[in-house]
């Protein structure tokens, strides 16, 4: 079948039925997509499809067929980065980084959804991605400026 991943196109095979997350990862190598629990609780595998945040590791692969999936490695528009990655970095939001794609990746699809978020719908939206570090205050310091940064002139988030 042919995925969409970041504007690419691939062609892999599903046979046997595969989640999405094994063939980014261990087939197409693009392992910013984590692997945590492998059982949807931990949000680090998260991915978009069609710009909604799912989890990879729980998504069938033809869920994804003839959807446009965004992972990490897609989210910056060629050297530009996203507002959440310049939001991110400029809190200095990440510890280790093991929770930090899907971290961003669910920021990204917030803001795209709600680019004015309150303090609750922020807790709302993450409360889904856990950091092993516990690095919680400043992840939502981090997504609270991704949304501003979004909504300045010219920012396409
Ligand atoms: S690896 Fe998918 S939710 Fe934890
Ligand atoms: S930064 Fe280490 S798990 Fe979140």
């Amino acid at each position: 079948m042919d995925l969409t991943i970041n504007d690419q196109t691939y062609q892999v095979a599903d046979d046997p039925p595969r989640v999405l997350l094994w063939v980014l990862r261990d087939e197409l190598g693009l392992t910013g997509t984590k692997f945590g629990c492998g059982a949807g609780y931990c949000g680090a595998c998260t991915v978009h499809l069609d710009g909604v945040a799912v989890r990879s590791c729980l998504t069938p692969l033809r869920q994804a067929a003839g959807k446009k999936v965004t992972t990490i490695e897609g989210l910056a528009r060629g050297e530009v980065l996203h507002p959440v990655q310049r939001a991110f970095l400029e809190v200095q939001a990440p510890q280790c980084g093991w929770c930090m794609s899907g971290q961003m990746m669910a920021a990204a699809a917030l803001i795209a959804a709600n680019p004015d978020p309150s303090d609750e719908e922020i807790t709302a939206a993450m409360e889904g991605n856990f950091c092993r570090c516990g690095a919680y205050v400043r992840i939502r310091r981090a997504v609270a400026r991704a949304a501003v940064l979004a909504r300045s002139p010219g920012e396409a988030a």
